[in-house]
């Protein structure tokens, strides 16, 4: 039986493609700045974003983490989404090793922040207070629907940032996906952002990888804290050849994981005791109402049927579509939900 796994799309193998790249790579030094393929990859990542330079890291947590203790100091204060991935769920990491206060601010069912809240969070000069350095938004925002966040409204945040002399910072895990969900190019939803982390190893199917795009004074720096961090890599070109061909053959193809996300959205409600939110990307939440089922056994029914997705703590359940998800692969998820609430 072949499996169909909806959990994430950081399950996503490499492409064939992908797979024939590496095997192919130039490799070299990176540390010494001496690996073609790294490179080449950094700098089509910075012209892809419209920024001056780009840093290849290992995941998009170390990215978020090097990109916090670039921007700030030990004391300082970084304002983070109260449903953001940095801080539910990087461990803390921006504290635990950086010694930046979060100041979590509350998530709209949209993935925004409102900007009163932001204002509200800026600490003034005093000496009782952490200094705030930094404002960080989620784009495409995970746990908020998979929502995409407008241009418009992150230059709005960008703006009140810069006029309190702070810093934004932009987790763009899937900013490809909110790119392509709002038609736009990638550069609109990042332009005053002061450095953006991307993803390889989600719905662009890499194996390994994130970049850190920001101005050429930035990434300097980052460098330096990736290395300190424990990521300095050395023939990591093997890696950067498969993102390359994500941002070549990947890239333009996340409409179709939108659409499959949208059928299986629009099967799902139409069976009883489902109550599927809205869907804008990849991502797909649903809960159960006057059922008596369990999340337990809808999980278990499903995996029995080959087909994987995760049940969260709070009853919600959320399918990710992705390069490895068909058709078929939606029909037979919609039908197997069919029979386990039937
Ligand atoms: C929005 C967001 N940011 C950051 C990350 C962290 O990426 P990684 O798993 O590569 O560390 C994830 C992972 O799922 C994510 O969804």
């Amino acid at each position: 039986m072949e499996i169909v796994d909806l959990r994430s799309d950081t399950v996503t193998h490499p492409t064939p493609a992908m797979r024939e790249a590496m095997y192919r790579a130039e490799v070299g030094d990176d540390v010494f700045g001496d690996d073609p393929t790294v490179n080449r990859l950094e700098e089509m990542a910075a012209q892809r974003l419209g920024k001056e330079a780009a840093l290849f890291v290992a995941s998009g947590t170390m990215g978020n983490l090097v990109a916090l203790l670039t921007h700030c100091g030990r004391g300082d204060q970084a304002v983070v989404g109260d449903h953001s991935h940095t801080f539910l769920f990087e461990q803390g990491g921006m504290a635990g090793l950086g010694g930046i206060m979060p100041w979590p601010v509350p998530n709209q069912p949209d993935g925004t922040l409102r900007l009163d809240d932001i204002e509200k969070s800026i600490r003034p000069e005093n000496v009782h207070f952490a200094r705030t350095r930094l404002i960080c938004l989620e784009n495409t925002h995970n746990v908020c629907d998979g929502t995409p966040l407008t241009a418009d409204y992150t230059a709005q945040v960008a703006r009140l940032a810069h006029s309190h002399g702070l810093r934004l910072h932009i987790d763009g895990a899937r900013i490809f996906n909110a790119a392509t969900a709002l038609g736009v190019d990638v550069r609109d939803l990042v332009r005053e952002a002061d450095s953006v982390m991307f993803c390889l190893s989600k719905g662009l199917c890499a194996p390994v990888g994130s970049l850190l795009c920001g101005d050429a004074a930035f990434i300097q720096e980052a460098r330096r804290v990736r290395k300190v961090v424990g990521g300095g890599m050395r023939q990591a070109g093997i890696l950067a050849a498969a993102g390359i061909v994500a941002l070549e053959q990947v890239v333009p193809r996340l409409a179709e994981d939108h659409e499959r996300a949208r059928q299986l959205a629009a099967g799902l409600a139409e069976i009883p005791s489902i109550q599927v939110a809205p869907v804008s990307t990849n991502i797909l939440y649903f809960s159960l109402t006057n059922t008596a089922k369990t999340p337990e056994q809808v999980v278990e029914g499903l995996a029995e049927r080959g087909i994987l997705l995760l049940g969260r703590e709070n009853g919600r359940f959320r399918a990710v579509t992705h390069y490895w998800i068909d058709d078929e692969g939606i029909e037979r998820t919609v039908q197997a939900m069919r029979e386990i609430m039937a």
